[in-house]
């Protein structure tokens, strides 16, 4: 904190507390100082008020409030002023944080030095690596991992930048960046609407014969650099297998037929975040255990 707002608050606070103590010296009235009788002068539709002193206990009350309020400025601190506690909400995170790295350090060095597809089979292991995706990754997959429209399912072993132990893990440390152009303008809603139909006929799904065909055309020269010629994707390019009737994006609002041209129209751009600044590698390796887990049957 800069020096002039350290003094600003060390200065509304001593304000605000010698205006506290003076209004209790100026309200204060000795008991029998003056007339018992003396009202304060307010008159309610007749009704006076005496002006009795207050209570005792009450008025030390305060006294106490004011004099707890110095001292618990005096022990942890005001503005610049460490306190006579030396206590900060800094120091103490720093001293649970040390606390829990030797708790857990160990625990965490070692899983480090099992192989990501080894780690399934061991519980603690998993169990940890859950409450990490918990924390981090629900958000977009779902507690359970099964994801959401434009989140992949991660338990379902089919995987758009692959699915081995280190494929994973290189997932979570680099993040992945799908990015499929948008072909409204080069193909038109004819191309849009013909390609559409031949992406239904890849996945086995009920299309229009004649359109698939030009679409299949066009697939060719636009599409199988990506997708491959034969559809089923590019882990280097987390292009998905289109032959799978599996799907990133199938709104459950729309048909498929809907989801597939407004993506060819649209395009798409999925973002996986990158882990490994921010959570560290051993956690990001016992994360990637827990991954694999979810799709090769943690025992
Ligand atoms: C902000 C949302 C978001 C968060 C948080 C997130 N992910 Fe992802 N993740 C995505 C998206 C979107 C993709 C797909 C990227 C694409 O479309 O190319 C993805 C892809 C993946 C993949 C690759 C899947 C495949 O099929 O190859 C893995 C593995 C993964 N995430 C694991 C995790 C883990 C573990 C965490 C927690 C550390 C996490 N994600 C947190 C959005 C997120
Ligand atoms: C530059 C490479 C590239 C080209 C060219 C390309 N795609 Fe894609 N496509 C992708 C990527 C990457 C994704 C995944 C986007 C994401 O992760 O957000 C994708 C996603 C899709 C999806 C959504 C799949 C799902 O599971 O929901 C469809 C459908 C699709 N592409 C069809 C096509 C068709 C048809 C063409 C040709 C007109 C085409 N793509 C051309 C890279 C490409």
């Amino acid at each position: 904190m800069s020096t002039f707002w350290s003094a600003y608050i060390f200065a509304l606070t001593g304000i605000t507390i010698l205006g506290l103590v003076a209004l209790i010296f100026l309200t204060r009235r000795m008991p029998g100082s003056s007339d018992p009788e003396e009202t304060t002068g307010h008159s309610f539709d007749g009704i006076e008020e005496y002006n009795k002193p207050m209570p005792k206990w009450w008025l030390n009350m305060f006294w106490i409030t004011i004099f707890f309020g110095i001292g618990y400025l005096a022990w942890y601190g005001i503005g610049n002023y460490k306190g006579l506690g030396n206590w900060s909400s800094a120091g103490q995170l720093a001293a649970e944080t040390a606390a829990h790295e030797e708790r857990y350090g160990e625990i965490f060095e070692r899983f480090a030095q099992i192989p990501v597809e080894e780690l399934k089979d061991n519980p603690q292991a998993v169990r940890m690596g859950q409450q990490i995706f918990i924390n981090n990754c629900a958000l977009c997959h779902g507690q359970t991992a099964q994801g959401y429209y434009g989140f992949p399912n991660l338990t379902d072993d089919d995987w758009l930048y692959g699915g081995s132990g280190e494929q994973i893990k290189t997932s979570l440390i680099q993040g992945r960046r799908g990015q499929m152009p948008a072909w409204k303008d080069t193909l038109g809603s004819t191309g849009v609407a013909a390609v559409t139909e031949y992406v239904l006929e890849l996945s086995g799904n009920e299309h229009n014969a004649e359109l698939a065909a030009n679409g299949e055309v066009i697939y060719s020269q636009m599409c199988s650099a990506c997708h491959g010629p034969d559809g089923t994707g590019n882990i280097a390019l987390g292009a998905p297998n289109l032959t799978d009737n599996i799907w990133l994006y199938d709104n459950p609002e729309l048909d498929l037929k809907q989801d597939i041209t407004l993506t060819l129209n649209n395009g798409r751009a999925g973002n996986m975040p990158a882990w490994e600044d921010i959570l560290g590698s051993e956690k990001v390796h016992l994360l990637a255990g827990y991954v694999y887990s979810l799709s090769h049957g943690a025992r």
